[in-house]
Parts: C-alpha cells; sequence; structure tokens
C-alpha cells in the first residue's frame, strides 16, 4: 500500500483532505501535525487509526523526528498543509511563521530528497502573487510579489520547493489557492468570525472600508484539486486553484446575514445593524485574483459548489455545530481578539 505523509492534516483545509484520502483513494495517511492552536483532532474525530491512518503528533521544523517518520515510512508521496495559516498574527508576530513555513518546509524537503518520494505537494497560497488590484489576474508564471509576513513566508517556501526541483530532481507540485470557506474553519478566519459573532449577536468587524475583494473557493473543492493534481500533475509544475469569480468582503458579509436570517429566523435588518468598520489590517491586499486555465486543462479540475450554496452548507453547519466554535474560544484566542479588535493592532513583536 502506498503512504502519503499529510502534514497538517488536524487543521481546516488538511482534514477534509485527509478524510477524502481515506474515502475515496487506496492510500495509507501518516497525519504528522503540531496540534498548534489551530489543530483539532476533534475534525477527525470519524477517522480511526489502523492500517490506513497513523496520527504523529510532531512539529515538521524538528529535523530529528521527520527523519525519524521518513524513515520508519519510506513515503510515496508528501502533502504539505502544515503551517501558521493567519495572516492577521503574522502581523502581531512574524517569528512562528519563519519556523514553521520555511523551516518546517526546507525540512520535508531535504527528507523527501532522501526518501527518494514520488511525489511532494507544497500547499501554497495566492497570497503569494500580492495585491491583485488594477492588474487583473496572476497565472502561474507571474512573480511573487508578498505583502504580509505570512505570505512572504509562504514564497520562500515556493522558492525552496522550486530549488529542490530544480537542484535535487525533487518531484515538488505547488499547489496554490484562493480563500477556502467551510466547516471546521478556525473561528478567526473572515467567514467563520462573522457567522460565529452573528451568532453570539456580537459586532461584525470589517477592515477599512470592506471593498476588499477575494474570491471564495469551497474547502471540499479545494481538497479535490489537490488530489487529482497530486494523482495527475506535472511533477515541477505550479498550478493555481480558484473559481474565478470575485466578491467584496461587504458583500460576503451582507451574503451572511441574509442566509443567517432565513436559517435562524432572525431579523435581517437587526443582524446588518451589526456591521461595524473597525481599524484596517496593515498592509491590506486590495484584491487577489487567479487565472485557472491551467489545472482545468491539465488536471481536469473545475470548481463544483457555487458561493451562494457552499456558504448555505458553511452557515448551517456552524448554526448546528455552536459548541465546537464555544469550545475554541478560550483565553488564547480572547488575548488574540483583543490584540486585534479592541486594541486595534497592538503587536507583540518577536522576541
Ligand atoms: P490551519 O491553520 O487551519 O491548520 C494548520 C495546521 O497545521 C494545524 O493543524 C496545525 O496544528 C498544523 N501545524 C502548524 N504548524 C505546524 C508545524 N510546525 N508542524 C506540524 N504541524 C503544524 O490552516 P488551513 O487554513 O487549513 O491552511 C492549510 C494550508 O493551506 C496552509 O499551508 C495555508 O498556507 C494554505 N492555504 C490556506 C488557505 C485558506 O483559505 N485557509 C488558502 C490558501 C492556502
Ligand atoms: O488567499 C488565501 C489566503 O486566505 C490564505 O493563504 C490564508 O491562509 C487565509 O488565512 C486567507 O487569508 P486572508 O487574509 O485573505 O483571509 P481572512 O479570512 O483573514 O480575511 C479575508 C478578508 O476579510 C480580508 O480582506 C480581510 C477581511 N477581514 C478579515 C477579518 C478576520 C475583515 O474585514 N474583518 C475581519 O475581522
Amino acid at each position: 500500500m502506498k503512504t502519503v505523509i499529510v502534514t497538517g492534516g488536524c487543521g481546516f483545509i488538511g482534514s477534509h483532505f485527509v478524510r477524502r484520502l481515506i474515502r475515496r483513494t487506496f492510500f495509507r495517511v501518516v497525519n504528522l501535525d503540531k496540534l498548534t492552536y489551530a489543530g483539532d483532532l476533534f475534525r477527525l474525530g470519524d477517522v480511526t487509526e489502523g492500517e490506513r491512518y497513523r496520527m504523529v503528533k510532531g512539529d515538521i521544523a524538528d529535523r530529528d523526528l521527520v527523519r525519524e517518520v521518513f524513515e520508519e515510512e519510506w513515503p510515496w508521496g508528501v502533502v504539505n498543509f502544515a503551517a501558521e495559516s493567519h495572516v492577521d498574527r503574522s502581523i502581531l508576530d512574524p517569528l512562528p511563521f519563519l519556523h514553521s513555513n520555511i523551516l518546517g518546509v526546507q525540512n520535508l524537503l531535504e527528507a523527501a530528497r532522501r526518501h527518494l518520494v514520488r511525489r511532494f505537494i507544497q500547499i501554497s497560497t495566492d497570497e503569494v502573487y500580492g495585491d491583485a488590484d488594477g492588474k487583473g489576474a496572476f497565472d502561474e508564471g507571474c512573480s511573487l510579489n508578498p505583502s504580509s509576513p505570512y505570505a512572504a513566508t509562504k514564497a520562500a517556501a515556493d522558492l525552496l520547493s522550486k530549488a529542490y526541483s530544480r537542484t535535487y530532481g525533487v518531484p515538488v507540485l505547488i499547489v496554490r489557492s484562493t480563500n477556502n470557506y467551510g466547516p471546521y474553519q478556525f473561528p478567526e478566519k473572515f467567514i467563520p468570525l462573522l457567522i460565529g459573532n452573528a451568532l453570539r449577536k456580537e459586532e461584525l468587524p470589517i477592515y477599512g472600508d470592506g471593498a476588499q475583494r477575494r474570491d471564495w473557493l469551497y474547502v471540499e473543492d479545494n481538497a479535490e484539486a489537490i488530489l487529482r493534481v497530486m494523482e495527475t500533475g506535472q511533477a515541477g509544475s505550479t498550478y493555481n486553484v480558484g473559481t474565478g469569480e470575485e466578491r467584496s468582503n461587504l458583500e460576503v458579509v451582507h451574503t451572511i446575514c441574509r442566509l443567517l436570517a432565513e436559517e435562524t429566523g432572525e431579523d435581517l435588518e437587526a443582524l446588518l445593524r451589526r456591521i461595524r468598520f473597525v481599524a484596517d489590517r496593515p498592509g491590506h491586499d486590495r484584491r487577489y485574483f487567479l487565472v485557472t486555465e491551467k489545472i482545468a486543462k491539465e488536471v481536469g479540475w473545475t470548481p463544483s459548489v457555487s458561493f451562494e450554496l457552499g456558504l448555505q452548507r458553511t452557515v448551517r453547519w456552524y448554526v448546528n455545530n455552536k459548541s465546537w466554535t464555544e469550545s475554541i474560544l478560550s483565553g488564547e484566542y480572547r488575548d488574540y481578539y483583543t490584540a486585534v479588535y479592541v486594541k486595534e493592532w497592538a503587536t507583540k513583536g518577536s522576541r
């Protein structure tokens, strides 16, 4: 049986991908996850350990541990989701992002090289291209121009991956997707934060003027895209993933309020009155937008879930799983929330 090491499989996108691998393929899955504040075993509570699934708690930046796991498993493939993923946290304190998103990736690439893996999928992001405002759409050949510390570390990881591909022949494939949303997303991110705050009758914070534009991709569509790239993509290639539709943040908050009113019976006007324009994110990119023809042509992937349907499913999931969100609103999350929304970007800084 071929083994795939999935890192960050207890995170939002990684957990959807692990479940898809277990249910739709014959691969054995080894999930290597540090279980940071963003990792949660509960996301994979329905996947049991056994012949097809092994969970290893550990840090991809721990070179000895990574070596050990590769030595035990001799994996066919690696899919690296593990990362510090939240832009706002990278503005408060960039150091953990360098640790996991750069050093961690180098460790994985080195282990992949030594163990002759057949597929190394680096999960990247549209943010590596930088702000698309006034610039049309970015294709895979565009230069990298990251804005936030988070995006800079992801761009560094892409460059390291390309270097390992060219210098050592590691069969790297890079996947750069737009903003994901769906069940089990950590409530610091825009869509679950708005849904959670609305359900608790709190304010709905919109950074700056709310005219920033994003392309929202349903998480299951992204998991399928990554699986297809892993199975049929061209080694050495980069694939953009997105829906080709963009929406302003204000459009998103209005749609969430409408869907919540339909789902819960709460008054729509009362929900809309909770929208608050708050201090903007420093360095905030106005727009991301990708050309996605390559993945459609070479891998045969196109999105299958419309924004209306995906958001309706997501809103319903958060309404029915309030206890999951509540379990996360711990001291650590409260401190983070205060730093961004109450103290308006008071920074912690790297030590
Ligand atoms: P997430 O924050 O929900 O999960 C990250 C997971 O990685 C967690 O389980 C965490 O415990 C684990 N992790 C973090 N550092 C680790 C380390 N050093 N060693 C081992 N495990 C570690 O993230 P997500 O939103 O699911 O994003 C997954 C990947 O997709 C990231 O690489 C991110 O950059 C990328 N991405 C995310 C989006 C999005 O919209 N969420 C869009 C494009 C790309
Ligand atoms: O584009 C892909 C990226 O999408 C991923 O690489 C990142 O890992 C992921 O976190 C996400 O980054 P964003 O910064 O785009 O997503 P976020 O959900 O933080 O914010 C989406 C938009 O909403 C952005 O324009 C900022 C805005 N926003 C966000 C929050 C949390 C608000 O207006 N208010 C908020 O409270």
